[in-house]
């Protein structure tokens, strides 16, 4: 036996449970402290939403810092110490939910670090793909129901909210198609 299979892989294998260990415990303190809040699945009753649901935050996040490092950073900070300036969402969502209120007191910083590194791995996840209009292209008294625009077709960005650009951005584009 080699020195890599006796040394390394009790080492890799303990590595892996704690890791899956890691990843558990921050959805656990997600769910526990940013859930009320951040929806981790599109509620079909969107106007219950308090804040932009995990996928559509972390979407954004990610445009702005697609870097895991960066990421996190600005998440932890933003999380403690939320302003107007830093935001990276749209101004809109502020408007209509209000800016975060700062969660300092509620979530350590170590705590946060891990929940921020579970949001970048997780979200949006891989597989997903935003609901589109037209999908199934029948309702269900079979009439087709192409042409007849769904909430998805306006919120371009998926994140469950339609902001007054994406409102203008889908009426220009339908007046174009006519
Ligand atoms: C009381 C409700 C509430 C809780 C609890 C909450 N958030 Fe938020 N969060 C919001 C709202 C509202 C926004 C959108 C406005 C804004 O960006 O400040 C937001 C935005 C964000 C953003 C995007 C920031 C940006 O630049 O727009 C991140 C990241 C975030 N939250 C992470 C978290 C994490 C992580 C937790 C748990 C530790 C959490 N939030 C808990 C309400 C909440």
């Amino acid at each position: 036996m080699n020195k890599f299979i006796k040394i390394g892989l009790p080492i890799a294998v303990l590595g892996l449970v704690s890791f899956a260990q890691a990843s558990d415990d921050a959805e656990k303190l997600f769910d526990a402290k940013c859930a009320m809040c951040h929806s981790k699945t599109m509620p079909k009753d969107r106007s219950t939403l308090v804040a932009p649901a995990l996928f559509g935050v972390m979407r954004h996040v990610k445009m702005a810092y697609p870097k895991k490092d960066d990421a996190v950073e600005f998440i932890v900070d933003y999380v403690l110490n939320p302003t107007k300036k830093k935001a990276i969402c749209m101004p809109q969502k502020i408007q209509r939910f209000g800016l975060m209120p700062s969660q300092k007191g509620n979530i350590s910083q170590e705590e946060l670090k891990e929940v921020a590194e579970w949001m970048f791995d997780n979200f949006p996840p891989k597989n997903f793909v935003g609901r589109r209009a037209g999908q199934t292209g029948v309702n269900s008294a079979g009439k087709s129901m192409r042409g007849r625009p769904s909430f998805e077709s306006f919120d371009a960005n998926g994140d469950g909210v339609i902001t007054k650009e994406e409102f203008d951005a889908f009426l220009q584009a339908r007046m174009r198609g006519m």
